[in-house]
């Protein structure tokens, strides 16, 4: 039997031109749009084969953009809801008739999401798990953030020190330094906190203190636990919403959607389909460009559906766009990597980092994977260093003037020579694409309640330390109901059932069709491996009273399509 997946060092030179040809005619479907000041590239117009069914066109359109009759409705049935609510007694009600009682997240119930531990909570397992980091140096951070042991009398433990904490390594902070001075949209107030946290002896993160802009200042005080309820939980207002923007807008749009279809627009532009690495790759992109593009719509004019509703605007956007791409690493998709440059790696100091426990499970058998898969066709590393359309790949992927990705596992001379290299990518872009990607829709059903993560705040925080900021006025600086449910929407209505649309780890029939005996036994072995994680997930969150289940397989979608 002939294989048609095959390496093109192994290809008769007349199947090489065959597979040239292809590439050249990808080449002109597949284009880089570069127009974008500080952004990645992304890609010109989606190709006629990209395009997912019909049916599920809909879906995806109606989960970018609301219709005006849909989102005027929703806003009428929720004004019916409150019309009678006293919202002197209960400021934050209105925001809850945005749900329904299914779909209402479990930090709304009781207010818990007010408290000091479902806030610092969702640093970890929430939407956020990706900002937080270890305090190496203490000195270094109060040089610009002076906070004292004194300010923080009966917050922190009984004869306890900052340094004491970060000693043991149970210091820890979120700061979002790309906000600062970026311009507002729609009344929102940028700011651009840091925000410190500790780790309990019961193994909880804590918040102690809050700044809100970077640089220190008499009029941008340290606020802490010892502040006046309302002030302190307007402060932890505004630090949740810098971390949902630069969530949503960074590391979401940017990092997943622009970045991932770049690797992808790259493949086709330089491996045909009989490639290998184009059919492995090939369902882990299904209808990833189009909805990217409707993504990228959404971001592009000051009418975009994004631009509209969140507090960067499209110029605040713009700049904080740029900020964080200038430092962007592919390295990072590594999570190993990740966990361990942010000083978050050691479970024994920070305990309830579930993202991290159960990502490094996955990234395990994701990597066994892709190692038994690519091992069909690369036998030594020989065959990767020899394999000349992967290194058109990886020189593609390199190229500003094409992705511009920086960080790929490659040598000086921009080569990728050996087959753990080219596991660390492909498992990179599998984990990226599937794993990593869902957490956040699963993340937000779980924690996507306005008040607690909205999307802009137009509240002025005070300038002094001591000031009460009554309750009502908390409240009432969140965002308006219509836009409300217009931020919502963005997320809540892309949420779909990844059983009925390509759960990780199903493929079609025809799934790397021609390639030599082994697939189904290898997808067989991963599929097993990704119950096993799905098992050890539900056991762990049996004894969790916030259970997390943000990258648990069975919820999980086989791609990046919402
Ligand atoms: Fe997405």
């Amino acid at each position: 039997m002939t294989h048609h997946l095959k390496l093109p060092q192994d290809c008769t030179s007349k199947e090489q031109d065959e597979r040239r040809r292809e590439v050249k005619q990808a080449r002109r479907e597949y284009k880089f749009d570069h127009s974008w000041d500080g952004y990645p590239p992304s890609i010109k117009s989606v190709p006629i084969r990209e395009m997912p069914p019909k049916g599920v066109l809909k879906l995806v359109e109606s989960g970018v953009k609301l219709e005006a009759s849909k989102l005027e409705q929703w806003f009428n049935h929720v004004m019916d809801k409150i019309e009678h609510i006293d919202r002197k007694e209960k400021p934050f009600a209105p925001y809850t008739a945005l749900y329904e009682k299914k779909t209402l997240p479990p930090i709304a119930k009781n207010d818990r999401w007010q408290l000091d531990a479902v806030f610092a909570l969702q640093r970890l397992t929430g939407m956020y798990p990706w900002f937080i980091r270890r305090v190496d140096d203490l000195a270094a951070l109060q040089k610009d953030f002076p906070v004292t042991d004194e300010m923080l009398e009966g917050v922190l433990p009984r004869n306890t020190t900052l340094a004491d904490l970060q000693a043991a390594e149970l210091l820890y902070v979120v700061s979002q330094p790309s906000l600062d001075g970026a311009p507002p949209s729609h009344d929102h107030v940028m700011t651009a906190p840091t925000t410190l946290f500790y780790v309990t002896t019961l193994g909880q993160l804590m918040p102690l203190a809050i700044q809100l802009y970077p640089k220190t200042s008499d009029t941008n005080p340290i606020f802490t636990p010892n502040d006046d309820p309302n002030t302190w939980l307007a402060v932890k207002i505004h630090a949740a919403c810098a971390d949902t923007l630069v969530h949503s807008i960074y590391s979401h749009a940017i990092l997943m959607h622009f970045v991932m279809c770049n690797a992808w627009t790259a493949a086709n532009r330089t491996l045909p389909p009989e490639h290998p690495i184009h059919a492995f790759l090939k369902p882990h992109f299904w209808s990833t460009l189009f909805v990217t593009s409707a993504v990228k719509a959404s971001m592009a004019k000051k009418k975009g559906a994004q631009c509209e509703v969140y507090g960067t605007g499209l110029a605040g956007q713009n700049v904080m766009v740029g900020r964080l791409y200038e430092s962007f690493d592919f390295r990072e998709y590594n999570p190993h990597v990740d966990f361990a440059r942010r000083g978050v790696d050691d479970a024994a100091t920070l305990p309830e980092f579930f993202y991290r426990d159960d990502a490094l499970k996955l990234w395990q058998a994701d990597r066994a994977y892709v190692e038994e898969m690519m091992g069909l066709f690369y036998k030594q590393d020989e065959d990767v260093a020899n394999d000349f359309e992967l290194q058109a790949w990886m020189k593609e992927m390199a190229s500003p003037k094409r992705a511009g990705i920086r960080g790929l596992p490659v040598n000086d001379a921009g080569q990728i020579e050996t087959r753990a290299q080219l596991q660390e990518l492909l498992t990179s872009i599998l984990f990226t694409v599937t794993s990593r990607h869902s957490s956040i829709e699963n993340g937000a059903l779980e924690y996507l309640y306005v008040p607690a993560n909205p999307f802009l705040y137009r509240l002025n925080p005070p300038t002094e330390a001591g000031v009460e900021i009554g309750r009502r006025k908390v409240a009432k600086k969140l965002p308006p109901i219509k836009q409300a449910i217009q931020g919502y929407a963005l997320i809540a209505t892309a949420n779909f059932n990844p059983k009925k649309f390509g759960l990780l780890g199903r493929y079609e029939a025809d799934f790397m069709a021609g390639a030599p005996a082994g697939v189904e036994d290898i997808v067989a072995k991963w599929n097993t491996a990704l119950q096993q994680i799905d098992q050890e997930i539900d056991a762990r969150n049996e004894k969790l009273e916030t259970p997390y289940t943000g990258v648990k397989p069975t919820k999980t979608f086989n791609s990046i399509w919402n």
